[in-house]
């Protein structure tokens, strides 16, 4: 391809992808695959890492962010960015409807044309397009003046860096506003990572999407997952428009991307019709909003209408009931979760809550307890956002009276008394059989790469547990077939099948069986090394922190974590238990010949001895691996119980067959 025609084809991608990303983003209709997508995206990068020169600030490629800024600068808005009056039952919003009859000199019982909008919890920014491209991007700041943050507008996937041209001719010049917003279920993770750096949470999406337009460096808000409503125009050459609805439509034709839930309403009751609707989705929608936007639809008639101080009288924020209110914490505990993590939780005075009696809040960890200095006895601020577990925003700390106490995350498991261990803001609970895990442990430790117990999955562990009927996870070794029959949906022949799994995981090796244990960072890799290292259950339990890490793989961490765990009284109770009960912890077989080493096997057919898993460590264990497919570098295949075509193809290659009992003594 010469120059002129690799430029082309850059265009024509840019355009495509553009068009795509308007149809996934805005329209929410996509008409290609996400794989269809990567590969022009992917080609697109191709050429334009091959010709630089062609890279344009404009690109789909050129989201990522740029290098950070010492500060903002600041972006005078050609008009201003009003405000809303607010609304907060309906009769005042009946009577916001009745001025606006009086002000035009219209009888009570006309109906004015209203566009109803969900008015969400962001914050404002307005996005100005010359000739089609985004040229700057400002937060709406006191409304005369606000930052430019164009850089970290531009990493926002749903502000187009060109508009779309594809319906609508574009306007010399628009100045679009909008408000940035981030999804809870996105906030709610944000958090999370920021828990696991040990960083400050934010306090609620509205702060962490404003926290996350706020930065000086644009490749950290290129990592946030913001997004955009536009709801508005500031000023605009080259497009004239009647209506409020036909701006909105208009928009969208642009490639901007508006909320699909604005309507329409003739007359104030369907507004508030529209109020009670949107109120009734408030929890199940996945952004946060605090009211509903009334505006008048016509466009003349808003001119008419004008402004009163910063607010147009056009147009009226219907409040909902706020979701924050104060209360005061009765008591601090810890509250231990099915993975074992103490998370402390601020039982509270019951207070109504959007419309929800709350109780409860969670704090977090320690850190935010110290961070917010929060003390059994002190008023809070509490919040809840979307279906989020409440949350304390702040301590009200005028109402302090000094009686209050701080608060410690304790050092003994609250359900089970074992030790807690530590590590970075989290604080775990090591016991074993600590009920608050049992279900979890009892899960990982039936699983099939651990102890492998078929049919005791989690529908039956619950009936178990729930009934008393295992306390701890050696009680497993005891039940008896009268007891699984006994229980809901188990027939006779799946209670014996049960107790059969259960009796033949008792041999399995020790390296499944110490991965099984749910020692924490001892998953089934550490589990074998450690296995092989020690060579037995009790060697391993009276191991050192230093004998650990003497072993090229284990760090400290799993080191601490390993001694822990058997430094455990009632863990090592437990293995005795399991020691009683027929489980033998045998040490994996080394390896014993060097006949079979690097030898091929494949496996066909059901076997009767061992599961997939297990003949596939056993042939490792002699130095041999295991493929998937048959071929001329296979040197045997084992055929179980109806062989399937690997077989045939063996035969038809030379490569010898052998059955499982051949195998066996092989081994
Ligand atoms: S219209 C003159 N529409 O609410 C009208 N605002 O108090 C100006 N907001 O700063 C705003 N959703 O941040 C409008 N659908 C919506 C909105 C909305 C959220 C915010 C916006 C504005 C504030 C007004």
């Amino acid at each position: 391809m010469d120059k002129k025609a690799i430029e082309r084809r850059i265009n024509e991608l840019r355009e495509q992808i553009n068009y795509h990303n308007y149809l996934y983003y805005v329209l929410d209709s996509p008409e290609i695959s996400d794989a269809e997508y990567d590969k022009l995206m992917q080609e697109l990068v191709k050429l334009e890492n091959t010709y630089p020169d062609l890279i344009a600030p404009d690109s789909p490629t050129q989201r990522i962010g740029a290098p950070p800024l010492e500060e903002f600068q600041s972006v005078t808005h050609t008009l201003p960015m009003l405000s809303l009056s607010n609304t907060e039952t309906e009769e005042e919003t009946l009577e916001f409807d009745r001025r606006i009859k009086r002000f035009l000199h219209l009888p009570e019982s006309e109906s004015i044309e209203y566009v109803t909008e969900p008015k969400l919890d962001g914050l404002a920014v307005e996005v100005v397009y010359e000739g089609g491209r985004l040229r700057v991007g400002s937060t709406r700041g006191d409304g005369f003046t606000g930052e430019d943050v164009t850089l970290n507008l531009r990493t926002i996937r749903t502000i187009p860096l060109n508009l779309l041209k594809k319906h609508e001719p574009t306007p010399e010049k628009l100045e679009v506003r909008g408000e940035v917003f981030i999804r809870v279920r996105d906030f709610r993770e944000l958090n999370q990572q920021r828990e696991e750096n040990g960083e400050p949470f934010f306090a609620n999406p509205r702060n962490a999407a404003a926290g996350s337009l706020r930065q000086l460096d644009s490749k950290i808000t290129a990592k946030r997952p913001l997004d955009i409503f536009f709801y508005g125009i500031g000023e605009v050459m080259g497009h004239r428009f009647e209506t409020h609805w036909e701006i909105l439509n208009t928009l969208r034709g642009w490639g901007l991307k508006t909320n699909p839930l604005n309507k329409v309403c003739h007359g104030i009751h369907e507004a508030i019709d529209f109020y009670k609707e949107i109120g009734g989705m408030r929890d199940s929608l996945d952004y946060e909003i605090d009211g509903v936007v009334i505006k008048v639809n016509r466009l003349d008639l808003q001119e008419r209408l004008g402004t009163v101080a910063r607010s147009p009288r056009w147009a009226v924020a219907y409040k909902f009931e706020p979701r924050q209110a104060t209360t005061k914490i009765l008591k601090i505990e810890a509250q231990v979760g099915r993975t074992g993590i103490l998370t402390p939780v601020a039982i509270m005075e019951p207070v109504r809550i959007g419309g929800v009696t709350v109780s409860r809040s969670t704090l977090h960890n320690q850190d935010e307890i110290d961070r917010k200095d929060v003390r059994a006895g002190d008023w809070v601020l509490v919040q809840r956002a979307g279906d989020v577990i409440p949350e304390v925003v702040k301590v009200i700390t005028s109402k302090r009276t000094g009686k209050e106490i701080p608060y410690r995350l304790p050092d003994k498991c609250p359900v089970c008394g074992s030790n807690v261990l530590k590590e970075d803001v989290y604080y775990r609970c090591i016991g074993m059989n600590c009920p608050a895990q049992l279900k979890e442990r009892i899960r990982h430790f039936a699983s099939r790469r651990a102890m492998d117990i078929e049919g005791l999955g989690e529908k039956l562990t619950e009936q178990l547990v729930d009934k008393g009927l295992v306390k701890n996870i050696s009680d497993i070794y005891y039940l008896t077939k009268e007891q699984i029959a006994g229980l809901e949906r188990m027939a006779d022949k799946s209670a014996r099948n049960i107790i059969d799994a259960v009796e033949g995981s008792k041999g399995r090796e020790l390296p499944r069986v110490i991965y099984a244990l749910g020692i924490r960072h001892v998953g089934e890799q550490i589990g074998k090394i450690l296995a092989q290292q020690f060579g037995s259950i009790e060697r391993l339990m009276s191991a050192m922190e230093e004998d650990l890490q003497a072993i090229d793989t284990i760090g400290p961490e799993i080191a601490r974590s390993v001694v822990q765990f058997f430094n455990q009284k009632n863990n090592i109770k437990e293995i005795e238990r399991l020691r009683e009960a027929g489980v033998a912890f045998p040490p994996l077989s080394k390896i014993q010949s060097e006949k079979l080493k690097g030898k091929v096997f494949v496996f066909t057919g059901a076997l009767k001895f061992f599961s997939r898993d297990e003949a596939k460590d056993r042939v490792e264990s002699v130095g041999g691996h295991v493929a998937s497919s048959v071929s001329k570098n296979t040197d045997f295949v084992i055929a179980g119980e109806e062989p399937g075509s690997k077989a045939s193809k063996a035969r038809e290659l030379g490569v010898t067959i052998l059955t499982e009992d051949e195998f066996l003594k092989m081994l």
